[in-house]
């Protein structure tokens, strides 16, 4: 074949596709809609008294919308929008670099910030509540401290633990929410608005064939569409129906529940080589070879959610559910949850 290649007309990079998808403003983020009107008010609320918005921490899974939302609010507000993360945050000089040069109202965005380090929460404290850095300059019998005063600020924090973060610092949180797994429907509206952005040609059908198996999360529905897209234009012709979704998630070895492959290893591992459970988590990560963290965080809330798995005192637990779902049989002496 000669110089041409075949590329969608318009077509974008990987990373402006990922940027193009993320919604804008309130009106685009589709669901969650406790946490949008009451965000609106303290907006509004904001704005009208030309204030700082109060500092938000938003909770919940990954791939949910906190960064997005993040961003959202910065925009509504018509301030910048700053952002870094928790572990990259080492040093009091790192904290002191951002803060003092924030513009008036700016938002700070810290993201993963349940692993911000201790020594660094207690920077925060008076930082977050008057807006005063304490320094240290100088050393030994010379040194002393010097405060700083910061601009008028809204730190917004995001993390997929908020179990782990110190009382003293969530309770700096004036607004705090949390981001739950999307219905069948929002997920379909998602898939829907995304289609439209890359110009796929898909019905409503393929929309929920899509949604359904999109482990709740808008990040893995926009994932599932960019692979089933592939696929409608390499095997199927273009347009994504049902019949279209499925078999590009079959081969994608997403299965009706929408469990990949590492969700259904972290089953199977429990029922077949430990009966079941109860067994503790880092036992379960070195069975599956993946970092505990990683379960916990990204794979065990949906199948929590789902109802295939239990957290017990003694450790993780396959459910009834589960067995069915693997089309396992449970041993007799199972311990069933
Ligand atoms: N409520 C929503 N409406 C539309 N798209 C969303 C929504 N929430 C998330 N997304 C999509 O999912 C992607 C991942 O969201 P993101 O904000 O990065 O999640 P998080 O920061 O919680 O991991 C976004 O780029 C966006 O395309
Ligand atoms: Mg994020």
């Amino acid at each position: 074949m000669s110089e041409a290649r075949i590329q969608t007309p318009g077509a974008l990079p990987e990373d402006d596709v990922e940027r193009s998808l993320r919604p804008r403003g309130l009106d685009e983020f589709v669901g969650q809609d406790a946490v949008k009107s009451q965000l609106a008010v303290s907006l509004e609320a904001a704005a009208a008294r030309g204030e700082a918005l109060d500092h938000v921490l938003l909770a919940g899974p990954p791939g949910l919308g906190k960064t997005s939302l993040a961003q959202i609010v910065a925009s509504e507000l018509g301030v910048p929008f700053v952002q870094t993360a928790g572990p990259a945050l080492e040093r009091k000089g790192d904290v002191a670099a951002f803060l003092t040069a924030l513009e008036p109202r700016s938002v700070f965005f810290v993201d993963e910030v349940h692993r911000l380090p201790r020594a660094l929460e207690e920077t925060f404290y008076p930082a977050m509540e008057d807006r005063r850095l304490p320094i240290t300059v100088g050393q030994g019998a010379g040194a002393r401290v010097v405060t700083l005063e910061l601009p008028p600020f809204t730190m917004i924090g995001a993390t997929t633990r908020a179990g782990l973060l110190t009382t003293p610092l969530r309770d700096r949180f004036g607004i705090q929410h949390r981001l739950e797994h999307y219905g069948p429907d929002d997920l379909a509206a998602i898939v829907r608005r995304s289609a439209a952005i890359l110009g796929a040609d898909l019905d409503e059908a393929g929309a929920h064939a899509i949604a359904r198996r999109a482990r709740g999360t808008p990040r893995v529905a926009n994932r599932l569409l960019k692979r089933v897209r592939d696929y409608a234009e390499v095997r199927a012709g273009t347009r994504i129906t049902a019949e279209v979704a499925d078999a590009a998630l079959d081969l994608l070895e997403v299965d009706s529940a929408g469990l990949d492959r590492l969700d259904r290893e972290i089953l199977r591992s429990l029922c077949e080589k430990f009966g079941g459970g109860p067994v503790g988590l880092s036992t379960l990560a070195v069975a599956v070879g993946e970092e505990a963290d990683t379960i916990e965080d990204v794979y065990e809330p949906y199948l929590l959610q789902r109802g295939f798995l239990q957290r017990t005192p003694r450790g993780r637990a396959a459910t009834a559910g589960a067995w069915e779902h693997l089309g396992l049989r449970p041993p007799r002496d199972a311990a069933l949850f």
